[in-house]
């Protein structure tokens, strides 16, 4: 395994809670850069032929959580051109994932509060994780433990609240511009 992703790969990969936005950004700047965009929920999905939450309700999370580092520790290593990379929102658990999405390049953190991953996520069940009796209270303790990995991972955090699509597209476009010039001095 490569110390870095090669110099001329650009990647951008976006990290952040479950409703934050990963993948509608994900798409707007796919559209915007013309660099093709993936989706680590999806690869996972297609690999095994199941959806996320089968891959939980049969297997269990742990196993979901190996899936996710053999598929990063892949990106590593197979990626051929520079690409967006959107995340699943527990990604950053394990300290190997981090190093991987360090290496891997320019990392974009979604921040999002507690209330608004509710809002967003109240009527969708395709997140085994948030199936609970108490949705609320799971997203905020969640949030409360995850933050300071998506801190430490990223290399820059966009707090969305306020912000349209528009402004959260511009904004990693210009700063990951500037982020990869410096990086080839
Ligand atoms: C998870 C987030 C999901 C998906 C899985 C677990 C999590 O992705 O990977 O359900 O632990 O936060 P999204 O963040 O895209 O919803």
């Amino acid at each position: 395994m490569s110390e870095h992703s090669p110099i001329h790969l650009q990647h951008i990969i976006l990290i952040g809670f479950m409703g934050c936005g990963k993948s509608t950004i994900g798409r707007e700047l796919h559209q915007k850069l013309g660099i093709p965009l993936i989706d680590t929920d999806e690869a996972i999905e297609h690999k095994c032929g199941k959806s996320i939450s089968n891959i939980f309700a049969e297997s269990g999370e742990e196993t979901f959580r190996d899936l996710e580092t053999e598929y990063l520790r892949d990106c590593l290593t197979n990626l051929t051109s520079s690409s967006i990379i959107s995340t699943g929102g527990g990604i950053i658990l394990r300290e190997e994932n981090r190093e991987i999405l360090k290496r891997l390049g320019y990392v974009v953190w979604l921040k999002i509060d507690a209330i608004n991953v509710y809002q967003r996520t109240k009527k969708n069940r395709s997140r085994p994780i948030l199936q609970q009796p108490n949705p609320k209270k799971v997203i905020a303790d969640l949030i409360e433990l995850r933050s300071p990995y998506y801190r430490e991972t990223a290399n820059l955090t966009i707090n969305i609240s306020g912000l349209d699509r528009y402004e959260i597209t511009t904004g990693i476009i210009e700063s990951a511009r500037y982020y990869y010039s410096q990086q080839a001095q």
